[in-house]
């Protein structure tokens, strides 16, 4: 099933719920929420007080995407009742499979997050425990960047190797995604559609969603 997981990191702080409100009317599936630590990434942005803030505020499930360090130590803390999916950098994690665990122990589902210059074979020996593998487009750590053309490469090998293996397992992508490639990069295999700077940098997040989903279909 294709998607859509608008991003709060472009969201209006001073008046987050109400923007959250605006994609859940619309129909969004996943409130895709960017955790940064100002070490593994070069910005510092949501922490797990504002996610517990926003349990059972919103019926959108939470789409966590955590770039920090020493993940296994902080995943609890952004476990919630509303919480879906739990994604690590696989270049944050020293012991990727052991965070793995810790993710699936809480009852959520496991995303792995590649950056874009990093293989896809360092998922070789994980395909069989992940939900999700989240395709970074940009550099991760800010909204508003550029799509990287060479991902889309990257997504259709991703597909490739999942269908090759047959398994079920979803493709996100993230990242300079807008409403005049959206297409393409759903046509290169992803399922998963993170939007931010798309959908909460200009006025209308509601019409914004809403033609997003269009686009989509
Ligand atoms: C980047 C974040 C993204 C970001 C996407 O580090 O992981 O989720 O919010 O923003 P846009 O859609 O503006 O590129
Ligand atoms: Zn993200």
């Amino acid at each position: 099933m294709i998607q859509l997981a608008p991003s709060i990191l472009s969201a209006d702080f001073s008046n987050l719920l109400e923007d959250i409100k605006q994609v859940e009317r619309a129909g969004a599936h996943l409130l895709h929420i960017d955790v940064m630590d100002g070490h593994f990434v070069p910005n510092i942005s949501i922490g797990p007080l504002i996610v517990e803030s926003l349990e059972g505020k919103t019926t959108i499930p939470f789409d966590v995407h955590l770039m920090i360090e020493n993940a296994d130590q902080y995943v609890e803390k952004f476990s919630t009742s509303n919480t879906k999916f739990i994604t690590v950098h696989a270049e944050a994690c020293v012991h990727l499979n052991r965070t793995i665990q810790v993710i699936k122990s809480l009852g959520h589902k496991v995303g792995v997050s590649l950056n874009p210059s990093t293989p896809i074979d360092c998922l070789d020996y994980v395909w069989n425990e992940i939900d999700m593998v989240l395709i970074m487009s940009v550099n991760p750590g800010f909204g508003g960047q550029s799509f990287i053309p060479d991902m889309f490469t990257k997504i259709s090998d991703v597909k490739r190797v999942i269908d090759s293996r047959g398994l079920n397992i979803d493709i996100e992508v993230d990242g300079g995604i807008k409403l005049d490639n959206v297409r393409e990069v759903i046509n290169a295999g992803a399922n998963v559609i993170v939007a931010g700077s798309a959908i909460f940098g200009a006025k209308d997040v509601y019409e914004n969603t809403n033609r997003f989903l269009e686009a989509m279909k």
